[in-house]
């Protein structure tokens, strides 16, 4: 049963709930009083009781801290959560921080058996409030995920009901800021879903089905193209990688078509290798533990596409994805196959494990055809992007500073981490074959960037970013609102991206 969040006026000294999240800044406290209006209020009410509390543990609204006590019936609340957000920095930062709070808010909630949580935090005055408010029902949602499906115990649960506390009505904007909070989170976690999947489910067939579901649902149109349509446009670098295995790949385009369409359409194009053996270049055995995650790009371009449906920009926004499976067998394409894909460059393959980029290759090449304005490609291309940039930022590359520049942007309202990364024209030499136009493996140093100047020769003149989330995409234990598996990174990133530019 999805959390339902709502945006509701109320007094947290006396809304009546379960448990009242009170978040506070870095500062409520100072020397043992309390600085806090709000924090006072309920410190009267509960006849001073919170005030000894804080003191007891010393209290001061660090990002992470908090203090739990009950209201013994004094106040609205039955328990008191009051939450630290840290200091204040900039709007961006005070959106993640009110993420991370109201998850940890939804977990504690949980955790107490409660079923109302009512969630506060020090308002913003200005227009910065919706965004606060979705940034708060996207936490919500975001920190309720779990993925118990093949579980046979389930964890109970009762929290129904979150309720964001308004200090005054709130104005129709703001209740559907919390709406649009709530669709991003369910993007997000409907992504996770299809991450956390196994391989033997999320089958190529079955990423396709799931597209066309989301379509029919959210209004927009679906393409579902099999092996034989695949073969007439000439993507030979996506059937390459795709004949190793039993499962028939899928070419997918979602589309959303608005009535009276302004400027050239946007692309987005996500991998989606249902699972990454590595082909006969095969992988170890831990290295293909985590590989059903390979269609991570492709699930955030289903998530971002559903979310544009609610967005309904002025621009048409189309999504791509070539799904197969990469698998070692008496079929399978080898070690030193020369192919020539749709765009008619001739690639060299000297690892089967680079797949990832053969089968973008010739998607981007299909994806550019209709000269969009700009084309975003999300993949977890490359183990190298990990050694680059650690486990959870995504590496961002692009031919064109402007759309970088909006990328990052976005990413940091939608608190995503992403870090720019070079495309050195004289790397390209690394990825120069004897025997073909490109060989799909530049040795060993830059692996990823590499990988993307090997991309980059498929977007023609085209305003291009590569999204390298081989980290991001799933992290192996819980971070904030991010819970172990898969992350759904990407969506809010995506989604924010196109807001923009509807603007
Ligand atoms: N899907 C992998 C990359 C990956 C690694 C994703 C770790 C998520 C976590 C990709 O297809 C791959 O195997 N890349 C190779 C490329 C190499 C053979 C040039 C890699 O990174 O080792
Ligand atoms: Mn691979
Ligand atoms: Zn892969």
């Amino acid at each position: 049963m999805p959390l339902q969040t709502t945006v509701l006026a109320g007094n947290p000294v006396s809304h009546s709930s379960d448990l009242l999240a009170l978040c506070v800044r870095e500062g409520a406290v100072v020397r043992g009083t309390i600085a806090d209006a709000r924090l006072a209020d309920l410190d009267r009410a509960v006849g001073g009781v919170l005030l000894r509390c804080v003191i007891d543990e010393e209290f001061k609204g660090a990002e992470g801290q908090h203090l739990s006590l009950h209201s013994h019936g004094k106040a609205g609340p039955q328990r008191i959560l009051v939450l630290g957000l840290g200091r204040e920095k900039d709007q961006d930062r005070t959106l993640d921080q009110l993420r991370g709070a109201a998850a940890r808010a939804v977990k504690a909630a949980k955790a107490a058996g409660a079923k109302t949580l009512a969630i506060a935090w020090p308002w913003a005055a200005d227009a910065a409030l919706q965004r606060e408010v979705q940034a708060a029902a996207e936490g919500a949602s975001l920190g309720a995920y779990v993925f118990e499906r093949y579980k046979k115990e389930k964890k109970p649960f009762k929290l129904q009901r979150v309720e964001l506390l308004s200090p005054v009505k709130p104005a129709r904007a703001i209740v559907e800021a919390a709406r649009y909070g709530v669709a991003i989170a369910e993007a997000v976690n409907a992504a996770r879903d299809l991450v956390n999947e196994p391989a033997g489910r999320i089958t190529p067939r079955a990423l396709a089905a799931e597209a066309r579901h989301i379509a029919k649902v959210h209004g927009l149109q679906c393409q579902v193209l099999p092996r034989a349509q695949i073969k007439k446009l000439g993507m030979n670098l996506f059937l390459g990688v795709a004949q190793g295995s039993v499962e028939e790949p899928q070419l997918v385009k979602l589309s959303w078509e608005p009535r009276r369409a302004t400027g050239r359409p946007v692309a987005l194009v996500g991998k989606a290798i249902t699972f990454d053996s590595g082909g006969l270049s095969l992988k170890t055995a831990s290295g293909m533990e985590d590989m059903k995650v390979d269609m991570a790009g492709a699930a955030a371009v289903i998530s971002a596409l559903r979310l544009v449906a609610a967005l309904k920009p002025p621009f048409a926004v189309h999504g791509y994805f070539g799904a197969c499976e990469n698998m070692p067998s008496g079929n399978a394409y080898k070690p030193g196959d020369v192919i020539v894909g749709k765009s008619g460059t001739s690639v060299e393959v000297l690892n089967t494990d680079a797949e990832g980029r053969l089968v973008l290759a010739d998607v981007l090449a299909w994806a550019v055809e209709e000269k969009p304005a700009a084309v975003i490609d999300l993949a977890t291309l490359t183990g190298a992007i990990l050694v680059a940039l650690g486990p959870w930022i995504t590496g961002l590359f692009s031919n064109d500073d402007a759309l970088a520049g909006e990328l990052q942007a976005a990413a940091r309202t939608a608190g995503e981490p992403i870090w720019r990364m070079p495309l050195p024209p004289e790397m390209d030499e690394l990825i120069k074959s004897p025997v073909a136009d490109l060989k799909n493996t530049g040795g060993r140093y830059g692996g990823a960037i590499n990988a993307a100047l090997f991309l980059q020769h498929f977007v023609g003149k085209v305003p291009w970013a590569h999204l390298d989330i081989a980290g991001p995409a799933s992290v192996d234990k819980e971070r904030g609102y991010n819970p172990r598996g898969g992350t759904g990174a990407g969506v809010r990133l995506l989604a924010e991206w196109i807001r923009r530019r509807a603007e």
